[in-house]
């Protein structure tokens, strides 16, 4: 908590062009960004377009299934190489559309057709602009650092620890959503990390959470003890009698494998990897939130439902269940965040100010600033 009053970033820091730049160079362009789910690359030569910031990739799987992630730019004159979203590089070869350079899968430049070499000229010099991809609990991340500070599994670190019982990597998308919201990264972020504005904005899940009723994330926050028999533990939890996230606390849908007793007690278990991927994680489904900043004003949503292989085909009539708490949420929280990122605009505010239960907001800025203060 917060003791003192604490000052918010500066609001131009929500909307400012140049602010944009500095952020996707000091945090966008240096860390693992999730920009997908394994499962949506079946086969090598599988492929789709991803946007970090304002780069352009090219995400897709070599002849021995690893991820590999490209510029979407021809080493030959630099034009975009491929243009449909998603699709399966025929013959295992990227063609450019502009004088044919096609390169392999790993990357290599394989062939220049119709054109006289330079007697210099070294086909082994033109390789794709590579980017780095790894793979944790089937979410595919890239890396646009030439030399990252850290290995994937280095920057996902203790975090990664909480959902480790949950067989994430052979989960399966049974229903993707994807949002686009008119704020600044950094709104979304900031919303995800408080509960203080849950009792007004998300009633049902306050039905299913009785402690975001107090406008907090942990019991060591609230005036109210734990429910019994779970004392000395703090975390956030579904109410007595509930089971997960749906809008009366109860699912039909058999239990994942792998999560403790003490797991499903919970109802829930959250990770979040700044800045592009949240989990959360319940006994029945793990629902997963990709961030994506799209401009100074604007951030892409990617909700996944994930559930462990032939469950949706063996109980159809529950997936909407499943999804309708979920959904409402992430809509309730764009609505407010929209609101907060037009707010921000006003000549007369130059910055917010922090509540103690905001104290997550702070961290987030103070990281934020020492990240900035990295690349300056
Ligand atoms: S720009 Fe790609 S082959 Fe010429
Ligand atoms: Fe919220």
């Amino acid at each position: 908590m917060l003791e003192r009053t604490t000052a918010s970033l500066p609001a131009a820091w929500y909307y400012d062009p140049a602010q944009y730049a500095r952020e996707l160079e000091a945090v966008w362009y240096r860390d693992w960004v999730c920009v997908g789910r394994l499962e949506d690359l079946p086969e090598p030569g599988d492929y789709f377009l991803a946007e970090v910031g304002s780069e352009r990739l090219v995400v897709t799987r070599d002849r021995d299934g690893r991820p590999r992630a490209f510029h979407n730019t021809c080493r030959h004159r630099g034009s975009t190489l491929c243009t449909e979203p998603r699709g399966r590089f025929a013959g295992g070869r990227i063609v450019c559309p502009y004088h044919a350079w096609s390169y392999a899968l790993s990357g290599e430049l394989a062939a220049t057709p119709k054109m006289q070499l330079p007697s210099d000229f070294r086909r082994e010099d033109y390789p794709l602009y590579a980017v780095h991809a790894d793979t944790w609990g089937g979410f595919l991340f890239v890396n646009l650092a030439e030399r990252p500070a850290a290995t994937l599994a280095g920057f996902l670190g203790v975090e990664a620890k909480n959902v480790e019982r949950w067989p994430l990597a052979s989960l399966v998308s049974v229903r993707r959503e994807v949002t686009t919201l008119a704020c600044n990264w950094k709104v979304y972020w900031e919303n995800y990390s408080e509960c203080y504005h849950c009792p007004g904005v998300h009633p049902e899940l306050c039905r299913v959470m009785p402690l975001y009723r107090e406008g907090v994330t942990s019991y060591a926050d609230s005036r109210t003890a734990p429910s019994p028999g779970m004392a000395g533990d703090m975390r956030e939890r579904v109410a007595p009698g509930y089971v997960t996230w749906t809008l009366d606390g109860q699912t039909r849908l058999p239990l994942i494998e792998g999560p403790s007793a003490a797991d499903r007690a919970l109802g829930v278990v959250f990770v979040s990897f700044a800045s592009s991927l949240i989990i959360i994680a319940h006994p029945d489904y793990v629902r997963s939130v990709r961030i994506l900043p799209r401009g100074p004003e604007c951030v892409e949503l990617t909700v996944d439902w994930l559930l462990p292989a032939g469950v949706a085909e063996a109980h159809p009539g529950e997936i909407e269940r499943m999804c309708e708490l979920g959904r409402l949420v992430v809509a309730q929280d764009g609505r407010v965040c929209e609101l907060n990122q037009q707010g921000l605009r006003s000549r007369r505010h130059r910055e917010g100010v922090l509540m103690p239960q905001e104290a997550a907001l702070h961290e987030f800025h103070e990281w934020l600033k020492s990240r900035l203060a990295e690349v300056s």
